[in-house]
């Protein structure tokens, strides 16, 4: 049975042994976007850590101006308010460093290998498990928050997906076949992401980017990509320790990316 239940926030809070992430938290049953939302308390004062999480959003945002579209109850809505004291620029390799760890956790929860794509993807094979978008605010050149979003597909069905998005998109439930307990990888995840925003804080991407390297479904392929107005190709070396893809194309220079859309040829 994979009947939609609502998250409990109160079981949530009690199974948490984080010291900072969610321990303040807003559940809402439905809200236009959860990174919205929380950018809103971010700009009120509300301290670090503190999670918005829902179980619908009517206006999902995704990178690239695009829509994130979840059924309700099925999956994980949640944006985290962080307060870093690097440079906005850090935000590309803090993604980075936190789709390592949420690959972690749900490789061990399947029991299967899940990977990373550059730059903001949890990826089993070459579907899209979880997407993650960061997005800052800053003054002076300091950045004053980052509200970090995250969509993970848990207990959606094939047919729960928006047909443009069936053949690439995938759940833990599409995957193993068994539905999992919300408010478990919702504490799992968010234990995780702690740990490494911790150490990324302390020793920077630097720390992460050879097991990023090492999971990076697209390292040695092809991919394209847009520049200006010209479509590009080249293949995948790896990304650099300020969260730069370097792509070797056919001819000249190696090129790095720093956020660009790119796909497998
Ligand atoms: C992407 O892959 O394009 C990023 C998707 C990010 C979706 C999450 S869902 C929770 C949070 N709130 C939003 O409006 N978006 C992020």
């Amino acid at each position: 049975m994979n009947e939609p239940v609502r998250l409990l926030p109160q079981a949530v809070r009690e199974r948490l042994s984080t010291i900072c992430f969610g321990q303040r938290m807003y559940y809402l049953p439905e809200v236009d976007s959860t990174n919205r939302l929380a950018s809103e308390l971010a700009k009120q004062g509300e301290s670090e850590g503190t999670v918005v999480i829902a179980d619908y959003q009517r206006r999902g945002r995704g990178r690239l101006d695009r829509k994130w579209e979840s059924p309700p109850m099925k999956n994980l809505l949640f944006s985290v308010i962080l307060r870093p004291t690097g440079a906005p620029a850090d935000i590309l390799a803090l993604t980075l460093a936190f789709s390592t760890a949420i690959s972690d956790v749900l490789s061990d929860m399947l029991g299967q290998e899940i990977l990373v794509k550059w730059p903001n993807d949890v990826v089993a094979g070459s579907r899209k498990l979880c997407g993650m978008l960061a997005e800052s605010a800053s003054r002076s050149g300091k950045s004053m928050f980052v509200i970090m979003g995250v969509g993970i597909n848990v207990n959606a069905a094939s047919e729960d997906f928006n047909p443009s998005i069936r053949d690439t998109a995938a759940s833990c439930l599409t995957l193993s076949g068994e539905a999992l307990d919300r408010g478990e990888v919702l504490v799992n995840v968010l234990s995780a992401m702690e740990s490494c925003y911790f150490r990324f804080r302390e020793e920077g991407f630097g720390a992460f980017v050879d097991v990023y390297n090492d999971k990076l479904s697209i390292i040695g392929k092809t991919v394209s990509f847009t520049r200006g107005e010209t479509v590009a190709k080249g293949k995948v070396l790896g990304v650099r320790p300020d969260g730069a893809l370097m792509i070797s194309p056919p001819k000249g220079k190696m090129i790095l990316l720093y956020g660009e859309e790119i796909s497998v040829v």
